[in-house]
């Protein structure tokens, strides 16, 4: 059965623009590039890419990324963008690069998406060198614990989440895009990540810096997303 990526690539697109959703451009952009810039990385790999947008960041950097993706219709518009990009169709689960191949991996907001998350994982520990650090932006846990946003009998928004331990897949949508998402306890990213070796950099949750002052006052008062650097112990 179809994750819903291919049937949602046109809205995906359209809905990311040149700068990105509200939670990338004033939520995520800057304190994942911060985390990039001056760090020395010079190869990296963008795992679950999209339609290339933080592969030109990272290129516009100094790196050199390569971008994979299993959504054909969202690499053809990478490859669109940035004609002298390297972007190739690809999963997760199963990385067609050498063990210690990358300085930098980036998962920016696909642990959600991806089925076989344990599998990912030792594969993103896989191909990192030693030293080499795992950035990944992801939605909370909390957050896709939901049934989130309800209205009290006064009309007052306030936030719900449940059956927060039960790993589950659910249809979302939101302005024609139609995708799986997956709920996972927060505990359990760790765990993998732990048990693929890795060691635990930098952990934050960020709040957001400016654009719609209703859309930022709801960031702050559930944050959407988080960010972690793991890194591969070794030289
Ligand atoms: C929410 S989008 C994020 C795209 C991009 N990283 C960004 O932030 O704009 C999730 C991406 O994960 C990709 N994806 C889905 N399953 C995947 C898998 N098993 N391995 C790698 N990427 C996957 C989708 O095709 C989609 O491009």
């Amino acid at each position: 059965m179809s994750n819903g990526w291919p049937e949602s690539a046109a809205a995906w697109i359209a809905d990311m623009g040149e700068r990105g959703d509200y939670g990338r451009a004033f939520v995520l952009d800057a304190p994942m590039l911060a985390r990039v810039r001056g760090r020395g990385f010079a190869t990296a790999l963008d795992v679950g890419c999209g339609e290339g947008r933080f592969c030109r960041m990272l290129r516009s950097c100094g790196l050199r990324p390569i971008g994979i993706d299993p959504t054909e219709e969202l690499l053809r518009e990478a490859r669109r963008r940035d004609p002298d990009g390297d972007y190739r169709l690809g999963r997760a689960e199963a990385l067609d690069f050498l063990d210690e191949s990358f300085d930098l991996v980036v998962s920016y907001v696909t642990l959600v998406d991806i089925l076989d998350v344990r599998a990912a994982t030792l594969e993103m520990a896989r191909v990192l060198r030693p030293g080499g650090a795992l950035l990944i932006a992801n939605l909370t846990s909390f957050s896709t614990a939901g049934p989130s946003w309800k209205y009290d009998a006064g009309g007052r928004p306030y936030f719900t989440i449940d059956r927060y331990l039960e790993e589950r897949v659910e249809w979302v949508s939101w302005r024609g895009i139609r995708i799986h998402n997956w709920h996972r306890p927060l505990g359990s990213y760790m765990a993998l990540l732990l048990d693929a070796g890795l060691e635990l950099r930098h952990f934050a949750e960020p709040a957001p810096q400016g654009g719609d002052p209703a859309k930022a006052d709801r960031y702050r008062r559930v944050p959407y997303f988080l960010i972690m650097e793991w890194q591969k112990p070794g030289r």
